[in-house]
């Protein structure tokens, strides 16, 4: 399998030298990237950083394929509950490798059922999703590394009261708990009531847990050969794990975003050509703006960095973003992801009686989606805009698992190269503990003072029209 980061279309040469990167500019980080990677290695030896050895777990594909097996025995629909890291990356890979899953009938999926990942708390969205499923036959995943996230927490009393009021007495075995190998209130119920659970290993980080039970279960239930996937990983992982810049494609990719976030570029557009990995551009948003998004550096000075991902999606965004990308202001990095080969084609045929229609006879379609990439970039170019394309040879359970995994080496050592820490998120934990003042959870009577000092400052201005 040959992925390949083509930055052509970054450097100088391409698109003029206030923006374009010149190869000065990355080998004068050739020294940095020795001393991150060797932080990195110590930090990996001393256990600190166990996503990266998540793809090499063999027990971890035998745990969850029996658990999988159960789980399509007895249900037909699977609901994920969950946010953010708990969420995404299901998503993303499900649509990559299942496009179209939940509209085939039960026999075309094989006996697997239909997956749901539901990732908000708007009542009419959540109670739609259960109109579509048979209590008796859905089974609901749990997720959350923490077991207090308030989106997650409320999905799950919602869910429960509708399980028991379907089912009676044994609705635990409607859900599977994944959380915390030890602490927090799910770990408690599980172990208490009785429900079926997985763990998250300790030390990995919700948005770097696709490749445990996060991601592996629910995918393993609706047909993803996880084996596959992680093999993906596990084998791309020898590129993106060493210490040479100019040919490890995830220190690479961080280090041409960083220089031209240092130019002016702030903002990091990523852009499949593929409906299937429209989510995987989402996924990737939130590792990138959660990891890198941050106040402080990592010396406690105040930084306020943070390149702003943006997802679009070709050939559909040409039509609504990209005359931004090409005219508008020079903030913007677009990184294309270019699947080499699609799995099926479509030949556009000759229609005699529409002759202006006539040059595309004999063309396919894949062919079009590729020349409207190659377009797209050239356009951007000519208008000095960055672009770089990370080309994959198909979608496959392999090829989506080296991206993620590259994507997430990317994060970390762009987190370094930005100096801040990219594996929390103190900004999110703000919000999350207005939510809990303003819900009258325990303990939060000080921030609840906080939020009414906010409010009380700011005078009201509401513009109503009845
Ligand atoms: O990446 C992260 O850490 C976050 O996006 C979390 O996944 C998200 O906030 C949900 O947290 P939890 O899994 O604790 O419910």
């Amino acid at each position: 399998m040959q992925i390949s980061l083509d930055y052509t279309n970054m450097m100088t040469e391409a698109v003029g030298s206030e923006f374009g990167i010149h190869d000065d500019d990355i080998s004068g980080l050739f020294a940095q990237t020795k001393e991150i990677h060797r932080q990195i290695s110590a930090r990996r030896e001393r256990g600190e950083l166990p996503f990266y050895d998540l793809p090499d777990s063999s027990e971890i594909v035998a745990e969850i394929s029996t658990l999988a097996s159960e789980v399509q025995e007895n249900f037909d629909n699977l609901v994920v509950l969950g946010i953010g890291g708990s969420a995404l990356g299901t998503t993303a890979i499900f649509n990559a490798l299942c496009y179209g899953h939940n509209l085939l009938d039960p026999q075309q999926r094989d006996g697997s059922p239909r997956l749901f990942v539901l990732d908000n708390v708007d009542p009419d969205g959540f109670s739609a999703h259960l109109a579509f499923c048979d209590p008796a036959r859905t089974c609901f995943i749990v997720i959350s590394k923490s077991g207090t996230t308030v989106e997650t927490t409320s999905q799950f009393l919602v869910a429960r009261q509708w399980i028991e009021e379907s089912v009676g007495d044994c609705y635990q075995d409607h859900f599977i708990l994944i959380t915390d190998p030890k602490s927090g209130v799910l770990r408690e119920l599980a172990d208490r009531e009785g429900y079926r659970s997985c763990a998250i290993p300790a030390g990995v980080g919700g948005r770097f847990s696709v490749f445990t039970a996060v991601g592996l279960l629910p995918l393993a239930c609706v047909g993803v050969d996880i084996a596959r996937l992680l093999k993906g990983a596990a084998d791309f992982s020898r590129f993106v794990c060493h210490d040479d810049l100019e040919t490890n494609p995830a220190y690479l990719n961080a280090a041409l975003q960083y220089l031209a976030y240092q130019k002016g570029l702030k903002l990091s557009v990523l852009m499949p050509y593929s409906d299937r990995l429209k989510d995987i551009a989402d996924w990737y948003r939130q590792l990138w703006a959660e990891s890198l998004g941050k106040k402080f550096a990592v010396d406690g000075s105040v930084c306020h960095v943070g390149p702003t991902p943006v997802n679009a999606l070709g050939t559909t965004d040409q039509h609504s973003q990209v005359q931004l990308y090409v005219e508008g202001p020079f903030d913007k990095v677009v990184t294309f992801i270019v699947v080499d080969e699609y799995d099926r084609d479509l030949q556009m045929p000759h229609y005699g009686a529409a002759p202006e229609m006539t040059y595309l006879a004999g063309h396919s379609m894949g062919e079009l989606i590729h020349v409207e990439q190659q377009a797209t970039a050239a356009a951007l170019t000519r208008n000095q805009r960055s672009n770089c394309a990370i080309h994959l040879p198909e979608v496959s359970a392999e090829s989506v698992g080296a991206l993620i995994y590259m994507f997430e080496v990317q994060t970390l050592f762009a987190g370094y190269l930005f100096e801040v820490d990219p594996l929390d998120q103190p900004g999110v934990e703000e919000g999350k503990h207005f939510t809990y003042a303003l819900m009258g959870r325990q303990g939060y009577d000080e921030k609840a003072a906080e939020y009414a000092s906010i409010k009380a400052q700011a005078q009201p201005r509401v513009l109503s029209c009845e």
